[in-house]
């Protein structure tokens, strides 16, 4: 195929791996290659996740899908996001505040993409659309592998499970202390 890097076979998703799906993932405190630093400005996707999905996603860079998966496999990550505006833009306070995040690193195979994308959703109603606009991530643990699925309501079913999996997870101290990361911009 010309050296053209194809999209590996995903697992399918089956209704008694999701419901044996634990509510809390990883070890009590960061480890390597955690945390993981992120920026960029955010691309335009297929615009599927909101309309197809109820779950909109902020497609990071080329730079940061090549320093993500160099340090880790496909699969759902989380940790914490903050969209940074351009200081003349009007963007509320609530809507520039850290804020949870799951991240999609994959080939979707449930929409059968060509390229890899990372996707972050941060779990936040947010008044404007961010297109362009700066995001800083900081990934802290690994959710699970990139599935594929027989529905798009299984797909919904297991991304609303990684939404609480990773607010649970983030909910301990250790992890909680990444609010206040440097790399964040504090006001
Ligand atoms: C938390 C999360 C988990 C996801 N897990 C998968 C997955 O296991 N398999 C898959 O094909 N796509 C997965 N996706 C990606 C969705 O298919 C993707 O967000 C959707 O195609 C929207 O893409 P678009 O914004 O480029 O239109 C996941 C997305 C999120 C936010």
């Amino acid at each position: 195929m010309g050296g053209t890097p194809r999209p590996p076979a995903a697992q399918v998703q089956t209704e008694e791996r999701h419901h044996s799906r634990p509510d809390i993932v990883g070890p009590d405190s960061p480890e390597a290659p955690y945390p993981i630093r992120l920026a960029g400005a955010i691309q335009k996707g297929f615009g599927r996740g909101g309309k197809d999905l109820g779950c909109p996603t902020a497609n990071l860079p080329d730079k940061s899908i090549t320093a993500l998966s160099s340090a880790v496999k496909t699969g759902v990550y989380y940790g914490y996001a903050q969209v940074i505006p351009p200081e003349a833009q009007d963007f509320p306070q609530e809507d520039r505040q850290v804020l949870p995040m799951v991240m999609s690193l994959g080939w979707n195979p449930f929409y059968k993409n060509k390229c890899l994308t990372a996707e972050v959703h941060v779990m936040h109603e947010f008044k404007n659309d961010f297109y362009g606009i700066e995001v800083k991530v900081v990934v802290l643990g690994y959710i699970r592998p990139e599935l594929d699925f027989i529905s798009r309501e299984a797909l919904i079913e297991d991304i609303e499970m990684d939404k609480r999996v990773a607010l649970k997870s983030l909910d301990r101290p250790e992890y909680r202390k990444y609010l206040d990361d440097p790399h964040f911009v504090s006001e």
